[in-house]
């Protein structure tokens, strides 16, 4: 990605040193352990014996195939649902889907949720006392193109109270969800905005060891794309492995 730290996709690293192609791990403390102490409920998810390797079969490496033909006319937009128009601040959402060495990765299906701009999501199980909003869908998806860029329009979400500790609230946030050529090829993170005040509390943010890699989650305020009237524009670049890959959840994360 990314973010603060920008990728030049023209020359594979973001401090300017031209690499050859070639595979690069990514830093230890790029993802978050299975267990993090602040994090309580990881305690109930990640798991407590030896995994069991199941072998790929077909049906996993070969589908389900999500072409751009099989999305909604307006899927990349949030903010018109029911007919109305969302309240609050509309942003837009770009970046690019990158591998190690820079390169763009087109014909990958970016799906994204958010709590609505009252901070509250539209799941049975969100009850807080903060407004559903009718007119945003909460959810939206996309492919990437030929450059690997993908596009939301959507508003910026609020913060929301859960029950991780007294008084916690999670940062601004919007869940990416990034599915390969199939089914098995999937990575899920989530995004931030830049100058957060809730970053010192949250335990999901902070489950990143490595700083720089935790910063890779922030995304990057972008006046090239804040349209005059309209809305902000906002970079997030997903790197899906390699010395700047994106911090990804070990498991599918509501939070
Ligand atoms: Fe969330």
């Amino acid at each position: 990605m990314t973010s603060g730290t920008s990728t030049d996709p023209s020359i594979g690293t973001s401090t300017g040193a031209w690499l050859p192609p070639g595979y690069r791990a990514e830093p230890p403390g790029t993802h978050p352990p299975l267990s993090f102490m602040g994090y309580k409920s990881t305690a109930l998810r990640y798991p407590t014996q030896a995994l069991h390797p199941l072998p790929q079969r077909l049906t996993e490496v070969t589908g389900p195939l999500f072409g751009a033909e099989r999305l909604g006319a307006a899927e990349d937009d949030l903010t018109h649902d029911d007919g109305g128009e969302a309240v609050g601040q509309r942003i837009i959402v770009h970046g690019r889907l990158l591998d190690s060495d820079g390169r763009a990765v087109p014909n990958a299906l970016v799906e994204v949720w958010q709590a609505n701009a009252g901070g509250r999501y539209r799941h049975v199980v969100d009850q807080w006392p903060s407004p559903l909003d009718p007119h945003f869908s909460g959810a939206g998806r996309v492919v990437t193109d030929s450059l690997g860029r993908y596009r939301f329009t959507t508003i910026k979400p609020g913060a929301y109270p859960w029950k991780n500790h007294h008084n916690a609230w999670r940062p601004a946030h919007i869940h990416f969800s990034v599915f390969g050529q199939a089914f098995a090829q999937r990575l899920v993170t989530q995004m931030y905005f830049p100058d957060d005040p809730l970053f010192f509390q949250d335990p999901i943010y902070n489950s990143v060891p490595d700083e720089r890699a935790r910063a890779r989650m922030i995304s990057a305020y972008d006046h090239d794309v804040t349209t005059d009237h309209w809305a902000l524009g906002f970079r997030f670049d997903v790197v899906l492995r390699g010395r700047e890959q994106t911090p990804f959840e070990s498991a599918d994360d509501d939070d």
